[in-house]
């Protein structure tokens, strides 16, 4: 970033009235201060294992900022607008999945090393990861119980639960490029997942035949969703080969637990109907 880039022209956000540098407007000095290993002497690969975790912690909640944009673009029909933001999720979504490679240059001794200091503490604690599946229609309310109750980070799941998913937003684009939404789709119960329905594949089986530019946004969708599944399986590879068939410090049975979700689509309406295209 140059001295001359337009975001650090201003007045400091966290009102002092120091002008912005690059480092005050990042958050830099707070930032590279958060990188604190539990290993005392500390394990070299420890700094890896935290910085890949943060990482994903931060694309965790670009992606929650998008996926919301895409379910306001959807309800006001905006083809364009969801097309544009959907192609941001799924190059997010890309990059969750590169970045597996270069956690998989840790080898299992070296996880060993400093796996015990992480005591109890797992990826099923990820609240953000919780609330993307919630928000992408992907709910499964037991997972509810690995967060404490009354912390913020448990109610903005709980209200992720009940609340209407991309998904559910989806249903409102199809219905205004002309799809007929069987009512009692419209008025589910959102705090349940979201699963595949007749009447919409019939009428996206029709879009995929009548409209090229919708088919656009429906395969960006489909994209989007075989990512996610990329993301499952590349985690539970490296899952399988760093503890192999030892229980996840999270007290799953580990792989086998994770092989649960594999090619488990989001959105499945979009996979089901493909045999007749
Ligand atoms: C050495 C690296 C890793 C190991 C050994 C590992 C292990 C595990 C295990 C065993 C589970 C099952 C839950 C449990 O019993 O703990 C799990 C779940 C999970 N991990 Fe990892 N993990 C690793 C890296 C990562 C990374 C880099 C992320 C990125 C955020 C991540 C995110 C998750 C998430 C979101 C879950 C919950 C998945 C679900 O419920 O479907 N893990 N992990």
């Amino acid at each position: 970033m140059g001295d001359s880039h337009p975001i650090l022209v201003g007045t400091n956000p966290l009102g002092g009235t120091e002008s912005l540098t690059y480092a005050s407007y990042l958050g830099l000095p707070q930032l590279l201060d958060l990188q604190r290993s539990q290993s005392n002497p500390p394990e070299h690969d420890e700094m890896l294992f935290i910085v890949i975790h943060q990482t994903y912690e931060l694309w965790f909640k670009l992606m929650l900022h998008e996926l919301e944009k895409v379910k306001r673009e959807f309800s006001a029909g905006e083809l364009y607008g969801s097309l544009h933001t959907m192609r941001r999720c799924r190059t997010i979504m890309k990059t969750l999945v590169g970045q597996i490679d270069i956690l998989e240059t840790m080898t299992p001794m070296s996880f060993t090393s400093f796996r015990d200091r992480l005591e109890t503490s797992s990826g099923f604690q990820s609240s953000q990861f919780r609330e993307m599946e919630f928000l992408l229609g992907y709910k499964r309310p037991g997972m509810i119980k690995h967060f404490k109750a009354g912390d913020p980070a448990t109610e903005l799941i709980q209200r992720r639960l009940g609340e209407r998913s991309l998904i559910d937003h989806f249903y409102d684009f199809l219905q205004q490029q002309g799809v007929v939404i069987p009512k009692a789709l419209m008025e589910r119960d959102v705090s349940q997942p979201n699963v595949g329905d007749e009447a919409v594949q019939d009428g996206l089986f029709r879009l995929y035949k009548t409209r090229p530019d919708l088919v656009i946004l429906f395969e960006t969708m489909t994209d989007f969703d075989e990512g996610l599944q990329e993301w499952r399986y590349r985690h539970v590879k490296l899952v399988e080969r760093t503890i192999g068939a030892k229980q996840g410090t999270g007290g799953s049975m580990g792989v086998e637990f994770l092989k649960k979700s594999l090619f488990q689509p989001v959105f499945a309406d979009l996979w089901a109907f493909r045999h007749k295209l």
